[in-house]
């Protein structure tokens, strides 16, 4: 039994969605509407738009919507039922006795109970006779017992089962401490996960441990073993001491490439530091850094894996709307053996090369003039050229001119030749980003781009008049009979629609809120798609007459009257998304 629609509707009554998402988005209004930058996708100009009017949001650029149950699944990462906790617990509700599933989140509670324990398990251990060989590789990695404690480091011993032993002792099942990955399963036992490693655990920003990473102490291989993706960790959406970071009280965060550089960094007294966790930055990780952060400082190894990497990062973070800079250690050093070697004159000599850290723009020109030779004529023209097409990518012309200036000083050429040369590239870039943005709207109206409703391109037309129809008797439910007496489920002629269709009338003849349990019952893509269809241009424009011109085309293309694509329908929506672009342009 699901979760009553009466809970669920004073929920998000409640839980205003503007007010909800304005704690992640900053938002204007226009019109009915509220706007913003997508915090699901990183974006220069607002299309992340809130519906006040049905509670939901919509973005344009990446095609994302939902209720404020979505929104927050999303934004916290969290499942269906957590995220309806969550929601309760801002709202002061109580949750219902029963008539919802918990295993799930009684599992993920259960996970986090294990790793805590598991936590306090291996820092005790550190400190026994067993883990003195751990203690001693992290004193001899210059960590101070202060710092051992603040980040809670431990030590797996070389027994295969002390770990289980001591779960079990506690009342932790094999099947939970499988499932938090900290053992894995045998044929007929469990064994640890984790042996004869130092332990670095990973927390989220709730203070919950997630998981954890473990480095060997010797040149072995593999240097660190970490947890694999499990029901309260993805390792593409974390960060290591963001936890830590975020109470910095600077809006600046420092992006490391380890777990050991980030907590040499900390003890050199930087709090603001965060690693991914052993994989390449993400976007979802840029964008949860723009959360707490406006710049962001790359301080990967100066190796040239490091390098191709801070290169990669640079595009990310820039994208999420940061400002980047990037630090190169002296000596081809990471930050962690810079620091060492400096002792208790790290932390100046580690705000030293903050302060002459250049900004990713001077990072790259700096990279380039490398590759080239400029002391010939041949040499210029390349780094002159590739140097236009990074700052043709510059949107402050302030900041293009600053550079200008400087290249033209540098490289004893006019300023005029760089700037025509400049505008050259940004004008291919402009065609080029126009060529991108026609075809992203000639796929979305001839259905191409629809992933969800996979049949969309077979069927342009009808698929437009039954969303249309579905819109409509969303917003206006009263109209279930009317609609019902004109056209029946089987004149859909795309099953995604059919079902949508057949869903919203269910809920509407019991008396339920069509919309409330939309997050429950379909995946985020779906529930995507359902909030463009209930939010588009021609759904708001819909009125009665929309409505039967929709109904007498899923009727003709039900009895094969009329095949052919482009009826009134879609003209409807070719010029809501024309005007959408025009805005857009303005
Ligand atoms: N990493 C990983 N698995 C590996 C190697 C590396 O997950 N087999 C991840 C870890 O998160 C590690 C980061 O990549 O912290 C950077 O790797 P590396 O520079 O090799 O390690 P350091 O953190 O610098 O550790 P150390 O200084 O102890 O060598
Ligand atoms: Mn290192």
């Amino acid at each position: 039994m699901p979760l009553s629609d009466g809970f669920l509707q004073e929920l998000k009554d409640r839980n205003d969605i503007t007010e909800v998402a304005s704690s992640y988005v900053s938002l204007k209004r226009r019109g009915r509407n509220m706007v913003g930058l997508c915090p699901f996708h990183g974006e220069k100009t607002p299309s992340f738009n809130i519906y006040t009017e049905n509670g939901s949001f919509y973005c344009f650029g990446c095609g994302v919507g939902g209720d404020v149950i979505s929104f927050v699944m999303r934004i916290e990462n969290l499942d269906y039922i957590d995220a309806v906790k969550w929601l309760a617990q801002r709202a002061g509700m109580n949750m219902p006795e029963d008539g919802y599933d918990n295993s799930m989140s009684d599992l993920r509670k259960r996970i986090f109970e294990a790793n805590r324990e598991a936590a306090r398990f291996y820092y005790n251990n550190l400190y026994s006779k067993n883990g003195r060989i751990g203690l001693d590789y992290f004193h001899g990695r210059m960590l101070s017992d202060r710092t051992i404690r603040h980040f809670g480091l431990g030590f797996a011993d070389n027994d295969r089962h002390s770990l289980c032993r001591h779960l079990w002792s506690l009342g932790f099942k094999s099947s939970e401490i499988v499932a938090a990955n900290l053992s894995y399963q045998n044929e007929n036992s469990i064994s640890d996960r984790f042996n004869n490693r130092v332990m670095f655990p990973i927390i989220d920003l709730r203070g919950n441990v997630i998981a954890f990473g473990g480095r060997i102490m010797t040149d072995a291989k593999p240097k660190y073993l970490n947890t694999s993706d499990t029901p309260v960790f993805k390792k593409s959406s974390n960060l290591f001491s963001l936890n830590n970071a975020k109470n910095s009280g600077e809006r600046k965060l420092i992006l490391c490439e380890g777990y050991m550089d980030v907590i040499a960094v900390n003890q050199a007294g930087f709090q603001n530091a965060v690693a991914t966790l052993g994989t390449a930055l993400t976007s979802e990780q840029a964008l949860l850094m723009k959360r707490y952060a406006d710049e962001v400082i790359i301080c990967y190894d100066s190796d040239e894996a490091g390098q191709k990497a801070t290169q990669k990062a640079i595009n990310l973070l820039r994208n999420a709307g940061l400002l980047v800079k990037v630090i190169t250690i002296p000596e081809g050093k990471d930050p962690d053996e810079f620091l060492r070697t400096k002792g208790n004159k790290g932390h100046d000599a580690f705000k030293n090369v903050i302060e002459n850290s250049g900004n990713d723009v001077e990072y790259r020109l700096q990279k380039l003039r490398n590759t080239y030779d400029i002391l010939t004529a041949e040499g210029r023209v390349a780094y002159l050229t590739e140097a236009a097409r990074i700052l043709a990518a510059l949107d402050n012309p302030i900041e293009r001119d600053v550079y200008i200036s400087k290249l033209s000083k540098e490289a004893e050429v006019s300023a005029d030749a760089i700037k025509q040369q400049i505008q050259k590239q940004s004008r291919s870039r402009f065609y080029e980003r126009r060529k991108k943005e026609f075809k992203a709207i000639r796929d979305n109206l001839s259905g191409r781009g629809d992933r969800v409703n996979t049949e969309h391109y077979k069927k342009p037309r009808a698929t437009v008049a039954e969303e249309g129809v579905i819109a409509y008797l969303v917003k206006n439910p009263d109209k279930l009979g009317k609609i019902n007496s004109r056209l029946s489920p089987e004149k859909f002629q795309t099953e995604f629609n059919r079902k949508l269709f057949e869903y919203f009338s269910e809920r509407i003849k019991n008396s339920e809120d069509a919309l409330s349990a939309v997050s429950a019952d379909f995946t985020q893509d779906e529930i995507s798609k359902i909030y463009q269809i209930i939010n588009s241009e021609s759904a708001r424009m819909a009125n009665e007459k929309t409505l039967f011109e929709n109904i007498n085309i899923l009727n003709d293309e039900f009895s094969g009257l009329d095949a052919s694509d482009a009826g009134a329908a879609s003209i409807d929506s070719i010029e809501a998304e024309l005007r959408r672009l025009k805005e857009k342009h303005q």
